[in-house]
């Protein structure tokens, strides 16, 4: 696991964009594995800047979220169909039939998880994950305790996930007690997983899946046993870890020719 401690978000963003791009590159059909919430957004306003200034094209990518709310009704703004669709792949050159979201709606909960495990497969699997973290640690929505081989079911949302997530609902009430998210050992098979963790709230976590052991109870610990993550994070999220000045001596002395 390469952890990198960088200045700000915007530093994050550009270094990933950087990895995409490459990857984009060398494969235009690359499947990219993509997270909602607030620590991808510098990434996906990098890559739709590239987009627009610079012909960064998306239109042989696939993309796969990595969860979804059960129960919203289809087209809620806070569905994270509508949030991919609105943060990113509107606004660059995906097709719309190139992304795919779990399906939340309550008719189809039950064969939800394995038709999305099938399209995962069908589209030949994902080559880059992008990540967030909980403050407690999970990673999709797979809550503490969940198993480090799941595969993409329905998951019940600690209250203080619910907690975090009030802020893009007008109440807590609002917020789904239900999920339907890529299990542990699905995230476990994409290539290559870029989590990103930003500010003091992430930094216990950080701490405890970077450094503490392997552990259902921190689920973000299970990539641990992943041969290609980087993990950035902001000055913050890095302040509690133990080995922050070897992971900074590491990224300076990198070679200029390996990217992340
Ligand atoms: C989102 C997801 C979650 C978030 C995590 C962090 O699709 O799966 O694991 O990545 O809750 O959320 P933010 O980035 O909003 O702090």
């Amino acid at each position: 696991m390469e952890i990198v401690i960088l200045p700000d978000s915007e530093t994050i963003g550009r270094i990933t964009a950087n990895a995409i791009e490459e990857l984009i590159a060398r494969k235009p059909g690359s499947v990219l594995g993509l997270a909602t919430g607030s620590s991808p957004l510098s990434v996906y306003d990098e890559l739709a800047r590239r987009y627009r200034e610079e012909g960064l094209s998306f239109a042989s990518a696939r993309a796969f979220a990595l969860d979804e709310y059960v129960g919203l009704p289809v087209g809620h703004t806070e569905s994270y169909r509508e949030v991919i669709n609105r943060e990113f792949t509107n606004k660059v050159d995906i097709p719309a039939e190139n992304v795919s979201c779990p399906d939340g709606t309550e008719g189809n909960i039950a064969a939800s998880g394995e038709v999305y495990e099938k399209s995962i497969q069908a589209a030949g699997g994902v080559d880059l994950q992008i990540l967030g973290i909980g403050s407690n640690g999970h990673i999709g929505f797979n809550e503490p305790g969940s198993s480090l081989s799941s595969r993409t079911r329905v998951k019940t949302l600690l209250a203080q996930t619910r907690q975090d997530n009030a802020r893009f609902f007008d109440n807590l009430d609002d917020v789904p007690r239900h999920v339907v998210t890529q299990g542990l050992g699905t995230i476990m098979e994409a290539r290559h997983i870029v989590l990103i963790a930003c500010g003091i709230g992430k930094a216990q976590a950080v701490r405890a899946f970077a450094e503490g052991p392997v552990s259902a109870f921190c689920p973000a610990s299970v990539l641990q046993m992943h041969p290609h993550v980087t993990v950035l994070t902001d000055e913050e999220a890095a302040s509690s870890l133990q080995l922050s000045s070897y992971y900074r001596e590491t990224y300076a002395n990198k070679p200029t020719w390996q990217s992340i």
